[in-house]
This record gives structure tokens, C-alpha cells and sequence, in this order.
């Protein structure tokens, strides 16, 4: 990764001026998840010496009762792979799996990994023919070892799997005598057949997809890289002329000086205070995405924090949020197919506002095909993405103050598609709201920030006299994360951190052939953390997470509460019963409205 060099360029500055007593400089350093503080040997010598699993809390995927078809695509150990091509095999639909009948009803990809020693968290990807189909985040290992899984739902990726493909993994690893763990990484897909098809999902699988990525052979990831705000990175591409329906998933990561964006100061701070090496341009981002020049849907993220993030003894073993399989972002472009359909190529692309050095992005376009026509056309009716400015109020006097940012947008488009199907017209919103407060005190050795995102969207089709489907989401990201550092002589400092984080979703989801169905999902993680830290090593520490997850649909529900302490788990309680939820039924609920349709 590219981003190597600039973070061990600031980590070496920091210990030129680690004399200084502005603790702001712990709290960059330390929040730089490369940061080799985390280096936990210390204190793991007397754990147990079977490897520890790690695990991200979800919902298990449903699947069908019988017994996958299975095949193994890719075993590699990922050592010295910084600057190196990703890792490629080739897949092949398996011959032992009845893949001429019909499509596989499910398809799972499973990483499964284990390492040892002492390693950074790496973010890596895999792309299937170019697709991206799952971004993550390693664990760190432990001299002892660690294993973990990560099992992801890619039945919408199914058109992708009837033929032979380039699988390719993007893991930059740097192994020395320091940083010794080596990742051994298996990749699998499972595909399950079902008699009867399986209950309906939001959607049947696209029937093409184009991946928007940088395309092999190259040295990184398939992402592209976006370092400024100004910069916009994407791709041409040429659409069928018989589509009648897209949608544009995007994958989003973010790294280096904008890891922790959402605690990032403005940059009136970081000058008047005269701070070098500190990350800035505010705590807001927003990843746009534009068709031709034109910002046709926006991306407010999801608050991932990687494995090795605030304080790494959080996340052990429960991982955060999202680590180990980013979310990605559907933008439905539909209404402006009739625009895109002429056989021409047309630019996607990507910026990020206020973006600092680096974020990684692509994005899948997902396109679903007339069968009974070599010819749609359509045209756009309406088009709204009208600017907006965040608003900062900022109070500071010297390294403390307050800083409240608050932003809010909307994105609408509504255009109509004539296919074998009929005349459609399709409308998809956006609506977003943001607000971040944050607090330095303590002659900046403390920080809190408080944020919220609220994303409310949704697509509707309908011809003349029928609504066809109609989905609407709303999310809520809430997060808080508090800082605070306290130097003890030259070279060692203690960090106390608390960090809740939630990921909140309801959907719902209606079809002309399958009806209603909805999920709602309350996701949310609290921990705390305490470390000594000695130059770049944690000397000593303890850290602290509960988790409480539960998932309520028409299709099951799921509903588990662990908490963690100490690599130990101090209970674990889950079940998928969809009536003894009462925490989940007693918390209110999500402002989201039926939508009459
Ligand atoms: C606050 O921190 C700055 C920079 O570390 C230092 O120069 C200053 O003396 C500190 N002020 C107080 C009141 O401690
Ligand atoms: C954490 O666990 C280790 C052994 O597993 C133990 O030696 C250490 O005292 C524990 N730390 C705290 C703060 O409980
Ligand atoms: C990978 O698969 C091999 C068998 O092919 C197995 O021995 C090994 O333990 C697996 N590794 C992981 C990390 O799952
Ligand atoms: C922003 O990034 C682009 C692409 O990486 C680069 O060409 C441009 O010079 C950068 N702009 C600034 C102001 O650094
Ligand atoms: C896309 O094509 C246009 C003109 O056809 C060209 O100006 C532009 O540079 C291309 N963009 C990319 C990302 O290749
Ligand atoms: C920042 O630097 C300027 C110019 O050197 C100086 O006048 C000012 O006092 C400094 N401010 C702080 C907070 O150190
Ligand atoms: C700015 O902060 C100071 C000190 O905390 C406080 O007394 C003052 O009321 C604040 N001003 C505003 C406009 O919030
Ligand atoms: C964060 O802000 C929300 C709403 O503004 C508030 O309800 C919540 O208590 C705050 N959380 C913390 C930990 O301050
Ligand atoms: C609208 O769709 C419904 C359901 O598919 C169909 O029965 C009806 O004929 C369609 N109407 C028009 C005007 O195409
Ligand atoms: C951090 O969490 C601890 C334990 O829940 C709590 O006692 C403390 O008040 C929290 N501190 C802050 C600043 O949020
Ligand atoms: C989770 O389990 C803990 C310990 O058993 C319990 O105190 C807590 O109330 C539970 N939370 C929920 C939401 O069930």
C-alpha cells in the first residue's frame, strides 16, 4: 500500500518530537492503526497457547438445509506482498456442482485465516473478474496465534460465478523482524441448490456486472486511489443497450490521515496552534458519485474502525463493526439509463470531499438485462442534487474548544425506461443528515466527538397503473469516541479511550411478485480501553467491549449479546427467535414511515 511510507514518515517524526508535551501528538499517532503500539507480546506471554479466534458479530447467513457444493479457490500465505501484484487464481465453476441446472440459490465466500507474531491490521480486497466482492480488514495476531472467518452472503454476485474467472487478493503485508505474522489465507465459495427457491431476497441477482476498477495487472489493489479533495478517479464504460435496470455499488475504505476522519480538527485549529503532523480539514466526509460529470448519489460512510483503531485491545476477539466486511453502498441509476443506453462509454467516478491521503474506492455496476429486447430507451425526468456547505460553529481558545459541525443534502432523480416490460418509471432519493461535536480539553489531551448520520433512501418503480417495487432504508450511524491521553516521562504515556458505535437499519422492501417484506437491525458495540504506552509499544493494558445485535425480518431474525474482556469472553447469549427479543422490541423504534404506495 501506498500508504505505508507516509504513516512510518510520521511515525518517525512523532519520536523526533515525542519530548514535546502537546498530548494531541499521542492521540495522532496512536489513532494510525499502522501504529506499531500495537504490539501486544507483553502482555499476551501468559495467555493460553491456543490460537484466540476473533469474530465479527452478524447474523449467521441463512442457507438451505442441504449441503453446499464447495470449492476451494485460493490458499496463500500472504508475507511480503506490499508492492507486489495481488494474488490471483483462476476460479471455475465447480465440475461436481450441477451448475448446467439451476442457478445455485446461495452462494457464500468464505475467508478463513490464521497468523501469528506481530502484525499491523492490513486492509486487503478481492475482486472476482474485476468485481469487487468483499473489502476487509485482517485481525492482528498474537504470538500465540489467532484464526478467524469471514463468511459473506455473494448470491447477488451470481451471474459472475457460470463461467472461469481471475480471483485476485490484494493483502499489502509488510514481514520483517518486527512485524513477523505472515497471513494464511484460505478463500472458498459454497454453492447451495435449493428445490424450491429461497425466500425472497431484495432482489434478484443483476444479470451483468462492470466492474469500475482499476484493471490487472498492477501493483495494489483493483481500487482506485483518491488523496485530495479535488481529485475524481473512475472509469468509462459502455452499457448494453437492452438494460433495464442499474444500480452502482460502491466500496469505500479509508486510510492514513483520514482513518479517523470523523476526529480529524478543522484546520484553523491546526494552524493557529502551529501543529505539524496532525490530520485536518474537519470531521466531515462525503463520497460522491458521478455519472458524466453529474453527482448522481452521495455517500455519507459508515464509521469502520479497523482492528488495530483508537485502542487494538477493544477488538479482541470481538472486532468492530464492519471490519472484517466493509459495508458497500447501492446507488440506484436507473433514472438516467435513458441517457447511458446510446452504445457510447459514459464516466463513473468518484471524489471525496475534504479528503486527505487516502481513500480507496470502486464500485460495481450492477445491470440487469431485456431478454426479449436488444433495444430499452428511456429518458430523465427530473434531477435534483442541489450543493450544500457543512456548517462549523467553532469556539477555541489555545488546544481547547468546541467544534460542531452539522450537514444535511438530498439527491432525487426520476426518469422512465420502455423495455419489454412496459413503460417504467423509476424514483430514487437520497436524504442525509450529519452532525459531529467535538470537544478538546485538558489543554487538548482529551477529545471527544459525537456523531450522528442519518441516511434515509429509497427507489420506487411503477408503470402507468401498478407499483412495481418500491424499497426504502433508513440508517443511522451513531458514534462516540472519547481520547484521552496523559503523559507520564519522555517516552511513555497512558491513552484511556471509550468508543460506542452503531450501525441501525430498517428496510422495507415491497414487490409486485413477492409482496412485503422488511429487516430492521440494531447494531451496537460499547467499549473501554485503558494502555500504557512506552515508545511504540503497548506496555500494559486492558480493554473492554459488549456487543448488542439484533435482527428482526419476515425472512428470521437473530438476536445476540456478548461482551468481551481481556481476549476473554465474559458472556455470550444469542438466538433467532423472533419473539423473546424484548430488549429489541422495548427500544423503540427507527423514524422511518410507510411509504404509501
Ligand atoms: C498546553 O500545551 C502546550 C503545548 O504542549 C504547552 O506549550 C502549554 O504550556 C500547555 N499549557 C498549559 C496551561 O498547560
Ligand atoms: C489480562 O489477562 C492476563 C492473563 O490472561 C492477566 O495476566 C492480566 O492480569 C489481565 N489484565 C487485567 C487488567 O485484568
Ligand atoms: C486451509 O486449508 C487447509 C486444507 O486445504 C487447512 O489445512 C488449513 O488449516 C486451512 N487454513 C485456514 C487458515 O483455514
Ligand atoms: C489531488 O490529487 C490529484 C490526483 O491524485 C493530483 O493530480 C492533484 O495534483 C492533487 N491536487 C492537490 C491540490 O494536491
Ligand atoms: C472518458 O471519456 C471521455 C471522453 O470520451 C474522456 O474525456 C475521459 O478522460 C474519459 N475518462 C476516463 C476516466 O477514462
Ligand atoms: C505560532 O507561530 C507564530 C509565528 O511563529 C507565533 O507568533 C504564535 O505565537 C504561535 N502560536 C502558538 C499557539 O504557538
Ligand atoms: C466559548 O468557550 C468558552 C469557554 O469554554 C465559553 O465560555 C463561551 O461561552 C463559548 N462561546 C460560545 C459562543 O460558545
Ligand atoms: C451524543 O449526542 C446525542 C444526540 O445529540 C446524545 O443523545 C448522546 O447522549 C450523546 N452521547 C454522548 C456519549 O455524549
Ligand atoms: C403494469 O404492470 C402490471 C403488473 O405487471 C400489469 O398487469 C399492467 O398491465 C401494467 N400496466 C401497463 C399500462 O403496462
Ligand atoms: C468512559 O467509560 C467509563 C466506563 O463506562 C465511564 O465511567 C467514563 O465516564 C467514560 N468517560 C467518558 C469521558 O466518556
Ligand atoms: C446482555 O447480557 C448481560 C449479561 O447477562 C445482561 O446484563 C444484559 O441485560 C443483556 N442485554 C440485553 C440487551 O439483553
Amino acid at each position: 500500500m501506498e500508504n505505508f511510507i507516509p504513516r512510518l514518515i510520521s511515525f518517525l517524526l512523532f519520536f523526533a518530537i515525542s519530548s514535546s508535551t502537546s498530548t494531541l501528538r499521542h492521540r495522532g499517532r496512536l489513532t494510525d492503526s499502522d501504529d506499531p503500539a500495537v504490539d501486544l507480546h507483553s502482555i499476551s506471554s501468559s495467555s493460553s497457547p491456543s490460537p484466540t479466534t476473533f469474530f465479527e458479530v452478524r447474523r449467521p447467513i441463512p442457507v438451505p438445509k442441504s449441503k453446499p457444493c464447495s470449492t476451494l479457490v485460493l490458499k496463500h500465505d500472504f508475507a511480503y506482498t506490499y508492492g507486489s501484484p495481488p494474488v490471483t487464481a483462476t476460479y471455475s465453476p465447480p465440475s461436481h456442482c450441477h451448475f448446467f441446472g439451476p442457478s445455485p440459490s446461495r452462494i457464500v465466500l468464505e475467508w478463513s485465516a490464521a497468523s501469528s507474531g506481530r502484525q499491523f491490521d492490513r486492509i486487503f480486497g478481492l475482486w472476482l473478474a474485476g468485481v469487487e466482492l468483499l473489502r476487509s480488514c485482517t485481525a492482528e495476531p498474537r504470538p500465540t496465534g489467532i484464526v478467524w472467518t469471514v463468511r459473506k452472503d455473494v448470491t447477488r454476485y451470481r451471474s459472475l460465478f457460470s463461467q472461469p474467472q481471475t480471483l485476485a487478493v490484494f493483502l499489502g503485508n509488510i514481514v520483517d523482524e518486527t512485524y513477523t505474522g505472515v497471513y494464511h489465507v484460505n478463500v472458498s465459495f459454497h454453492f447451495y441448490f435449493a428445490r424450491r427457491p429461497p425466500p425472497p431476497v431484495f432482489d434478484s441477482p443483476a444479470d451483468l456486472i462492470i466492474p469500475i476498477s482499476n484493471s490487472l495487472p498492477l501493483n495494489d489493489g483493483l481500487w482506485f486511489q483518491i488523496k485530495n479533495s479535488t481529485a475524481v478517479q473512475g472509469k468509462n464504460v459502455t452499457l448494453p443497450r437492452n438494460a433495464y435496470r442499474a444500480a452502482i455499488e460502491v466500496y469505500i475504505s479509508y486510510h492514513s490521515n483520514d482513518e479517523f476522519w470523523y476526529t480529524n480538527p478543522p484546520n484553523s485549529y491546526i494552524s493557529k496552534n502551529n501543529l505539524t503532523g496532525i490530520a485536518g480539514n474537519g470531521a466531515f466526509r462525503e463520497v460522491t458519485v458521478r455519472l458524466d460529470g453529474d453527482v448522481v448519489g452521495a455517500i455519507w460512510p459508515f464509521t469502520v474502525i479497523y482492528t488495530g483503531g483508537i485502542n487494538p485491545l477493544l477488538w479482541r476477539p470481538i472486532s468492530a463493526i464492519g471490519s472484517f466486511d466493509l459495508p458497500s453502498y447501492d446507488i440506484e441509476i436507473t433514472p438516467f439509463l435513458g441517457r447511458i443506453l446510446d452504445g457510447k462509454g459514459h464516466s463513473f467516478e468518484f471524489g471525496v470531499t475534504n479528503a486527505l491521503d487516502v481513500w480507496f474506492i470502486d464500485a460495481n455496476l450492477h445491470l440487469w438485462l431485456d431478454s426479449k429486447s436488444s433495444f430499452t430507451e428511456g429518458s430523465l425526468i427530473e434531477y435534483q442534487a442541489p450543493g450544500f456547505v457543512p456548517s462549523l460553529i467553532s469556539n477555541f481558545s489555545d488546544l481547547d474548544g468546541d467544534f460542531d459541525t452539522v450537514a444535511s443534502r438530498t439527491i432525487s432523480a426520476t426518469g422512465w425506461l420502455k423495455s419489454s416490460f412496459g413503460k417504467i418509471t423509476t424514483h430514487f432519493f437520497q436524504r442525509f443528515d450529519y452532525s459531529n461535536k467535538m470537544k478538546f480539553s485538558g489543554n487538548g489531551s482529551a477529545q471527544a466527538v459525537n456523531q450522528s448520520i442519518f441516511y434515509n433512501h429509497g427507489t420506487y418503480a411503477k408503470n402507468s397503473s401498478t407499483v412495481l417495487h418500491s424499497e426504502h432504508v433508513f440508517q443511522i450511524f451513531p458514534l462516540y469516541v472519547y481520547i484521552g491521553t496523559s503523559d507520564q516521562d519522555e517516552d511513555s504515556y497512558l491513552s484511556i479511550a471509550n468508543v460506542t458505535v452503531g450501525f441501525d437499519e430498517e428496510k422495507r422492501y415491497f414487490g409486485e411478485k413477492i409482496g412485503f417484506s422488511y429487516t430492521t437491525l440494531r447494531n451496537l458495540q460499547s467499549g473501554e480501553g485503558v494502555m500504557h504506552v512506552k515508545g511504540n509499544r503497548v506496555t500494559s493494558g486492558v480493554g473492554s467491549t459488549r456487543q448488542v445485535y439484533g435482527y428482526e425480518s419476515n425472512d428470521g431474525c437473530y438476536f445476540r449479546n456478548v461482551s468481551s474482556s481481556n481476549y476473554t469472553i465474559l458472556y455470550d447469549e444469542s438466538g433467532e427467535s423472533c419473539t423473546k427479543n424484548s430488549w429489541f422490541r422495548s427500544s423503540g423504534h427507527l423514524p422511518i414511515k410507510r411509504k404509501t404506495i
